[in-house]
């Protein structure tokens, strides 16, 4: 395998060894300025400023970039993607311009149930196909890692379709992939009036086949009000966790119902969205060991409030930032616009968005001791960006992309 030299790296970003940021320390991004780095068999292998290079040992079958003016930063790692589904839903974004919400849209058989009528109807080709092309485009935007959920199949045909779908992406794309059961993302019409039966499906048809093929890595559950109550989130989580999926949960998009908790008590890696908090919700958070991961492009696509990151930040918690790519609340896995609107209207520092979507991303797909940070031995997923005045340009310049050179694993794209 060929080995890389960077040179002349105008800044190094987020060089560190630590596994996740909280609180205060989330304002602090460790950098080399004029900075050089090898890569070795796909892995960090050493870095360092200019004025101390000293060269390397072995010059042999070395490719050597320049990155004068240029900045390197670790990839992205996103950790919230419901990235493969069948089709978009601008009918429903037309919807919403005319006034109707999120919630009436799903209620009168829109929203997720579309996306499922559609995902049923799809071949795990067309799957395929369409999905590696949306993570061609996020590693074009810096994404070098990705959690992807299935939820859009509700029956055991169709989840089990979409899983084996991230199975095969996991093979074919360069980005690291994690995959996420969400059998319990909303209930499917047939069970309307019986949601015992649907449940019971999620845990007696459908966890033995993810077991027995080994599909996914984490369980996730939509807990919300007319999607699914605490006590069934805890059922569905526990049933996960004793085939040993990992629980990641959305809560607190719209209400709070008690996710939060049920999320700790379940020890999950991550509670995701947190648009709508209590004080008790950041209290109980507070006395947790749990990542919370907030999803800024989907409040701005559905004009929902924005989760309160300076508070939770204040109160010495962590943050992560994701995408939430999906087709109905946030049609885009667009990591350097998340952190324009995480600065912009979460208030975050750009320090405290790039540990956010760097660092804390990978920590909320249990991937920090290899991705996430420049450090020796990590994999090498980085990107060059284009010639920018400092990182904090990357939140600054909305809507562009910093992105010039990706390398995933080594191989420079
Ligand atoms: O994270 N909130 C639940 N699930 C997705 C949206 C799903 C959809 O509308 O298709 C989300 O926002
Ligand atoms: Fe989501």
């Amino acid at each position: 395998m060929k080995k890389l030299l960077i040179k002349n790296i105008k800044e190094l970003v987020q060089v560190t060894t630590q596994n996740k940021i909280a609180g205060k320390e989330m304002a602090i991004l460790p950098t080399i300025k004029n900075a050089w780095l090898t890569i070795e068999e796909g892995l960090i292998a050493d870095f360092g400023t200019m004025e101390n290079w000293k060269g390397i040992s072995d010059w042999s079958d070395l490719e050597i970039i320049d990155a004068t003016d240029k900045m390197v930063l670790p990839s992205f790692c996103d950790s919230h993607t419901h990235l493969v589904f069948a089709a978009s839903r601008e009918e429903e974004f037309v919807d919403r311009i005319n006034g109707l919400s999120y919630e009436e849209i799903a209620a009168k058989g829109g929203g997720i149930l579309n996306s499922a009528k559609k995902l049923q109807a799809a071949t795990e080709d067309e799957l395929f196909e369409s999905a590696l092309i949306r993570l061609r485009e996020i590693q074009q935007t810096g994404t070098g890692s990705v959690e992807i959920k299935s939820g859009y199949g509700l029956s055991v045909e169709a989840e089990i379709k979409m899983l084996r779908v991230i199975q095969r992406l996991k093979k074919a794309s360069p980005i690291t992939i994690k995959a996420t059961f969400l059998g319990a993302h909303a209930l499917p019409l047939q069970f309307k009036d019986n949601r015992k039966g649907y449940i019971d499906s999620i845990i007696n048809e459908m966890l033995p086949i993810i077991k027995k093929e080994n599909l996914a890595d984490f369980i996730d559950v939509f807990c919300e009000k007319n999607y699914f109550t605490p006590e069934e989130t805890t059922q569905i989580l526990q049933a996960g966790i004793s085939i040993g999926l990992i629980p990641k949960i959305h809560v607190n998009q719209f209400n709070s119902i008690g996710g939060i908790q049920v999320g700790i008590k379940n020890n999950a890696l991550s509670v995701d969205h947190l648009e709508v908090m209590t004080p008790k919700d950041i209290a109980d958070l507070k006395n947790a060991d749990v990542m919370p991961t907030l999803l800024p492009s989907c409040s701005f696509f559905l004009t929902i409030p924005y989760a309160p990151a300076r508070e939770l930040i204040n109160n010495k918690l962590p943050i992560c930032l994701a995408s939430d790519f999906n087709p109905g609340s946030t049609p885009s896995g667009n990591i350097p616009f998340v952190l324009s609107l995480a600065c912009i209207k979460l208030k975050m520092t750009p320090e405290e968005a790039i540990n956010a979507a760097t660092l804390n991303g990978a920590y909320a797909m249990n991937l920090s001791h290899q991705l996430g940070s420049i450090a020796k031995g990590k994999k090498a997923n980085l990107f060059i960006t284009k010639k920018i005045s400092s990182y904090k340009h990357i939140p600054y310049a909305f809507g562009a992309n910093p992105v010039e050179t990706v390398i995933l694993n080594g191989v420079k794209y």
